[in-house]
């Protein structure tokens, strides 16, 4: 049955972490995939989510709060996008549905994108995460991309980006990382903000948001949803995918959200009834468990402002990280300009670092990090830092 099946191309991010896995090298350092470490380099399990699995304990078979649960999480998602006051939240706009995590809500919106709009094309930043081709190329939406990241610079190419926005044909979709962009770490400024949402309200294009870091860009909640609410406050309707892979640590519980505003509650009972059947099919329903944590963990004040502060943590010793990666890199008398480490935000550094460096680093230093030279940065420690060091200065300086 199965001759014609050849291997698939290896995924470009858990192709990495399967390497790792592979070296016994006491010296290895993972660097790849985007999952925070603790000063030791080990995983975290938060204290918040550990206060909510006391108090879902033995809950978790009950159907009947399996379905309020949803709800639950579905309102307090929302409450983290689009501000806890929204009146589009108290007029009843939103389609809010429980998802696989940001990946399952990337999923379904594309599928969802297919059927209601069969013609239109997604429009990615140059570069985005390598997955949001995948996804939407299975949902076989067309697809292209928008500028981004310039690499002179190691920052924004906003004239580009918006000379994009304008060449798209009008009512094409968007995918915009609001905060934390993966994997470049560069987001637009606030003023860059509106001007993206201006130009695109103009060429009446659909935003998607895809936040699957909220808080990793300015350890502050609000603050890194502040790109969607101006696009709320101009006026768009618009779609978002959450994930509490990230900020929750909640990476294999598969927990997210995906909304989309609509115009008024008839549409928005419409909208979601379709991606509850969508999802009805393709996986019926996710996994309980993480859903009555975050619901618990966004639910309870006490539980919630502990998350907030376990968050800021997180962020704090990433901050940290880069300003001494930078700083040795430039102790060691390296060539090059390192600026980009503190200047970019969130998980990831866009260090510059060519694929065949990437290559030496893992074939001479054992260090993973993704080929096109992204490193995650929760995977460096004050331990690692000097031996990550010398090794990035080894493979660049000539
Ligand atoms: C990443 O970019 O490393 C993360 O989003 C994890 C993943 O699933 O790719």
């Amino acid at each position: 049955w199965w001759d014609r099946v050849r291997p698939a191309p290896k995924d470009p991010i858990t192709s990495v972490s399967r390497a790792f896995l592979a070296d016994a090298s006491p010296n290895k350092i993972n660097l790849g995939v985007g999952a925070y470490r603790d000063e030791e380099g080990k995983p975290v399990v938060l204290r918040c989510v550990k206060n909510a699995e006391a108090k879902v304990a033995g809950s978790e078979f009950l159907e009947s709060i399996s379905a309020s649960a949803n709800s639950r999480l579905v309102e307090e998602s929302v409450k983290l996008v689009y501000g806890k006051d929204a009146n589009v939240i108290g007029e009843g706009r939103l389609a809010g549905v429980q998802t696989l995590s940001g990946t399952g809500a990337c999923r379904l919106f594309a599928e969802f994108q297919r059927r209601f709009y069969p013609r239109s094309k997604i429009y990615f930043p140059d570069p985005t995460w390598s997955n949001h081709h995948s996804i939407w190329k299975d949902a076989e939406v067309p697809q292209s991309t928008f500028s981004h990241y310039d690499p002179k610079s190691k920052g924004l190419n906003f004239p580009a980006l918006v000379d994009d926005i304008k060449n798209a044909p009008d009512g094409s979709f968007f995918l915009l990382h609001p905060c934390a962009h993966n994997p470049t770490g560069v987001d637009p400024t606030e003023e860059e903000w509106r001007e993206i949402s201006y130009h695109l309200k103009v060429k009446n294009h659909f935003p998607f948001f895809d936040m699957a870091y909220q808080g990793f860009s300015s350890g502050d909640l609000d603050r890194d949803a502040q790109a969607i609410r101006t696009f709320l406050q101009d006026g768009h309707l618009i779609g978002c995918a959450q994930s509490f892979a990230k900020n929750m640590g909640l990476y294999g519980h598969r927990v997210g959200c995906l909304s989309l505003l609509c115009t008024d509650t008839e549409q928005a009972v419409a909208v979601k009834s379709q991606l509850q059947q969508i999802a009805r099919a393709m996986y019926g329903s996710p996994p309980i468990r993480g859903v009555l944590l975050v619901s618990t963990i966004l639910g309870d004040p006490d539980t919630k402002a502990l998350w907030v502060e376990e968050l800021r943590a997180m962020v704090n010793r990433i901050c940290k990280i880069r300003e001494a990666l930078r700083e040795s890199l430039e102790k060691l008398g390296s060539p090059l300009n390192w600026e980009h480490i503190t200047n970019q935000v969130g998980m990831f550094c866009f260090s510059g670092i060519t694929p065949q460096q990437t290559e030496q680093l893992q074939r001479k230093f054992h260090i993973y990090m993704t080929a096109d030279g992204r490193i995650s940065m929760a995977g460096v420690t004050m331990s690692n830092m000097d031996y990550l060091a010398n090794a990035i200065h080894e493979v660049t300086k000539s």
